[in-house]
């Protein structure tokens, strides 16, 4: 019984963040005209073009307009088109879709991707983000990014899958990556997002892992971690 009540508390707080979300969506409205404005039209139905017949799951990013009102939801919840301009650091970027918003609204963005597939390249391009590319890996800290962001963000990440173990990083992992986040590329006070992708089995993490996320000062709810104001160390 006791058991019971701790779940249903737990999904009616999911429940009631979700719709506060919604509802500050429509009230602060992101309207995606303004912004689709910017994109060179007619490269993009040559890319659309290119890729309709692909088989490549990655195609479907060709098809912009799903993902960018996707990632018009992501920069409200962060309240970023509510903001003074950021300086904002997209890990595992993949087409850009995020920064694109945010370039627009007047943020300085900055990208970083492993190089693999070459429509995430082209979308970059046409979105005018720029990109570093680099394969994230386990105890490597990143590279001199010659500045510090006021926003680390990385959405429906898997940078922190290890193949062929098919493991997920575990506390020790996050740990080394958070450290070099907080301490080389985040100023004083900044943020730090991640959106978790459920995977190896359908988990966003072990409790052992949400219990080091929590310590370290986030804020989880689901697959969302939020370090406001950064890590604690
Ligand atoms: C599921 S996609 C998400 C793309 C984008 N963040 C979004 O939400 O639309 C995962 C992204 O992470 C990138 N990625 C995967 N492993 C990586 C690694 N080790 N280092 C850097 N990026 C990585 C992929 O290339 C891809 O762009």
């Amino acid at each position: 019984m006791k058991l019971y009540h701790k779940i249903n508390k737990l999904t009616q707080r999911l429940t009631y963040r979700r719709a506060w979300r919604r509802a500050q969506r429509s009230i602060f409205r992101l309207p995606l005209g303004p912004l689709r404005a910017g994109i060179d039209a007619e490269h993009l139905r040559e890319i659309q073009h290119r890729y309709a017949g692909s088989p490549a799951g990655y195609a479907k990013y060709a098809n912009v307009d799903p993902w960018l009102r996707l990632n018009r939801e992501r920069v409200q919840d962060l309240k970023l088109h509510r903001s003074a301009p950021k300086r904002v650091l997209d890990l595992g970027c993949g087409g850009g879709f995020f920064l694109f918003i945010l370039k627009k609204l007047g943020h300085s963005v900055l990208g970083l991707d492993i190089d693999q597939v070459s429509l995430y390249a082209e979308l970059l391009n046409i979105f005018d983000v720029p990109r570093v590319v680099w394969r994230i890996k386990a105890f490597e800290a990143l590279p001199d990014l010659g500045q510090k962001f006021d926003w680390i963000t990385a959405f429906s990440i898997n940078f922190n899958l290890d193949y062929p173990t098919e493991r997920l990083w575990g506390p020790t992992e996050w740990d080394f990556f958070l450290r070099d986040l907080q301490q080389r590329h985040l100023v004083p006070g900044g943020n730090i997002f991640f959106g978790l992708n459920p995977t190896f089995g359908g988990n966003y993490y072990t409790p052992e892992l949400c219990d080091f996320f929590l310590r370290r000062g986030a804020d989880v709810e689901r697959e969302r971690i939020f370090f406001k104001g950064g890590a604690h160390f």
